[in-house]
């Protein structure tokens, strides 16, 4: 069976919008899909961990330990994930890599979370798919793809339907250097995705069609990096 490594940002799993019904939708088309590919999902931190991160900031707290509140989040959020799947997925999210490997031949669907300071979970999940070997990485965001610009704040921006893998390290920019959201996909994750070469969707997380399509490997509205 084909792997799949898929990336749910936070602010696709708890938007603070109706989420439980959300959540349920999304462990649906997760469960079907798991019929037909080997899920690995690594939850984001969304909002949720952006707020502790930028309280704690005010505070003064060090971004080593600011990076540990936001892992704390984005192993909170697969908790939730993983009551919606009913069984389906290991209930506490993996810590390493090849805990996640060994926990796939026991779920059909596999849950991971941040691991260490210093990235996002764009880095656990390229590294993931390096680990288990993924066909492929679906990036389930906020966003419809990859734009020319942030397309919340400039009408004319437009989405790239396809873009090479140098293109998304020069879009990512440079290092890791605090907590928080990164802007497109964390530089740290793309260097790791253009050593690989692991082909990335980008699709907007509440297109279900579009997900569910990219995690097939079928044709999808959203941003295909590649070669
Ligand atoms: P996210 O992966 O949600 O990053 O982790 P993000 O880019 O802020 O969120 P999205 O993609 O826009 O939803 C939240 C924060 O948790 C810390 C980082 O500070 C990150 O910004 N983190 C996460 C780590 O330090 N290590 C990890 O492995 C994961």
């Amino acid at each position: 069976m084909e792997k799949v490594v898929v990336s749910v940002g936070g602010s696709v799993l708890v938007p603070a919008e109706d989420d439980a019904r959300h959540l349920r939708d999304l462990a649906r088309l997760l469960r079907d899909l798991s019929a037909r590919v080997k899920l690995f999902v690594v939850t984001g931190g969304g909002r949720i961990a952006r707020y502790y991160i930028e309280t704690g900031r005010t505070l003064g707290i060090g971004e080593r330990t600011l990076d540990e509140f936001g892992i704390a989040v984005t192993r909170l959020n697969a908790r939730l994930l993983a009551g919606a799947l009913e069984g389906r997925a290991n209930r506490e999210p993996a810590t390493s890599y090849s805990q996640a490997a060994k926990l796939a031949r026991r779920f059909p669907i596999v849950l991971m979370a941040g691991t260490r300071p210093g990235h996002t979970t764009d880095r656990v999940s390229a590294s993931l798919a390096r680990f288990v070997h993924a066909a492929r990485i679906v990036n389930a965001t906020s966003v419809a793809g990859v734009f020319t610009a942030d397309p919340n704040k400039d009408p004319d921006a437009r989405l790239l339907e396809r873009i090479r893998f140098e293109d998304l390290v020069r879009l990512a920019g440079s290092g890791h250097s605090a907590a928080g959201p990164s802007i497109v996909f964390d530089p740290v994750a793309a260097q790791v995705l253009v050593r690989d070469r692991t082909p990335l969707s980008v699709v907007h997380g509440r297109d279900r069609e579009a997900l569910r399509a990219a995690i097939l490997g079928e044709p999808f509205h959203g941003t295909l990096v590649a070669d």
